[in-house]
């Protein structure tokens, strides 16, 4: 997950940064002046987007040379209307002039095709056309263009200009409409209902990412950090660590993970308010929680398996009855209460947890597959 953005409704991600767009326009100006090193051309821009690119391109542009602006409209929201329209006309004659356009983006070619009618009939002694961004897939004109500064794929973009209903013209950087979400799915259950080993097998088939708070808060006992010291205290004991605490170290571990797919919450969220402070976190990012899943065993069931688990993990929580059964209350207290949380959004899938491993991680992955 690199920087994140809203405009309006929406969310972008970083995409191009202002030095690589520099470059690009350094490269534009020095083939432009190749062609054009004796002539002094009239640059045109393309109101709105062009605003921008114009205005460092002309600084960089070392020969004499004239400016002026039309200003055309075709775009609403995110996609073209297909249809352009003049809304500023020339106020200069470009009678035996060399005239460059200079366009921020080509998309499908409309306007570009409407430039063309409308420069063609004006008598000038050459045409050409420079435009900023390219859209190679998305062009569908036979139209001849000059120079290419950035060709991109389709994608929504804002910045340096370019505008989603006329938000985000004056960032430096472009950003890309963001379609690609993440699944996030919280994994449920009582203590030794099998959330880690399914977890395990979750995160491969879906590419995503384990984040267990238990495990790092284990890993940050053993290596004895601050964190650790402080969790040690309350999960010795059986107890929950408390949520500030435990909120801060898991935004932590997601902003590790700046690329990942998704995760798997695994221990997290364990309360109402962390419940709120996970949707709050994820929305800063355009994410969410796509779907809490409950693995339901007996208790009788899970003191068994814990007593067993116990031999080997050496967790001191899982060591007696009597620990097993304050996280037992733990969580009929405070976990219980998520169940509610989750349904009210329509989030709150139970699976039955009692079966074969395999059965188990059959019923949850038709689970996220129709999330
Ligand atoms: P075309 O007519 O489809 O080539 O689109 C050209 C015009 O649409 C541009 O001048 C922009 O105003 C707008 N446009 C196309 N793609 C984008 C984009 O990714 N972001 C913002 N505006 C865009
Ligand atoms: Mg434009």
């Amino acid at each position: 997950m690199s920087k994140i953005i809203k405009l309006h409704d929406k969310f972008f991600k970083h995409y191009i940064d202002a030095e690589q767009i520099d470059k690009a326009i350094d490269s534009l100006v020095s083939q432009v002046l190749d062609d054009l090193d004796d002539e002094e051309p009239v640059f045109i821009g393309i109101l709105n987007g062009s605003f921008i690119f114009m205005a460092d391109f002309i600084r960089k542009y070392p020969s004499h040379c004239q400016v002026n602006f039309v200003k055309l409209s075709s775009y609403e929201g995110t996609s073209s209307t297909g249809k352009v329209n003049q809304v500023i006309g020339l106020t200069q004659s470009l009678e035996g002039k060399t005239v460059v356009i200079l366009e921020d983006v080509i998309d499908t070619g409309n306007t570009l095709a409407k430039i063309y009618e409308i420069f063609e009939g004006m008598n000038v002694k050459e045409l050409k056309l420079a435009t900023l961004f390219f859209k190679p897939d998305v062009f569908k004109k036979d139209l001849h263009i000059d120079y290419i500064g950035i060709s991109i794929p389709d994608r929504f973009v804002v910045g340096y200009g370019l505008d989603y209903n006329e938000l985000g013209r004056n960032l430096k950087d472009v950003y890309e409409l963001k379609t690609d979400n993440m699944k996030n799915i919280v994994l449920f259950g009582q203590p030794g209902a099998g959330k880690g080993t399914q977890a395990d097998l979750l995160k491969d088939r879906y590419n995503l990412i384990h984040l267990s708070t238990g495990d790092v808060f284990r890993r940050h006992i053993a290596e004895n950090t601050d964190l650790g010291r402080i969790a040690k205290s309350f999960m010795n004991f059986g107890e929950l660590v408390p949520d500030s605490v435990t909120i801060e170290m898991l935004k932590d571990e997601v902003n590790k993970h700046r690329t990942a797919n998704g995760f798997i919450f695994d221990g997290f969220p364990r309360t109402i308010s962390q419940a709120q402070a996970l949707d709050a976190f994820l929305g800063e990012k355009g994410e969410i929680v796509n779907g809490l899943i409950s693995l339901e065993v007996p208790e009788d069931i899970l003191v068994s398996r814990i007593i067993e688990r116990g031999k080997t993990s050496g967790r001191p929580d899982d060591q007696s009855e009597e620990k097993i059964r304050i996280r037992f209350n733990e969580y009929e207290t405070k976990t219980s209460v998520l169940k509610g949380y989750y349904m009210e959004r329509g989030k709150y899938f139970g699976i039955n947890g009692v079966g074969s491993i395999d059965e188990i991680t059959e019923a949850i992955i038709k689970v996220i597959d129709n999330i």
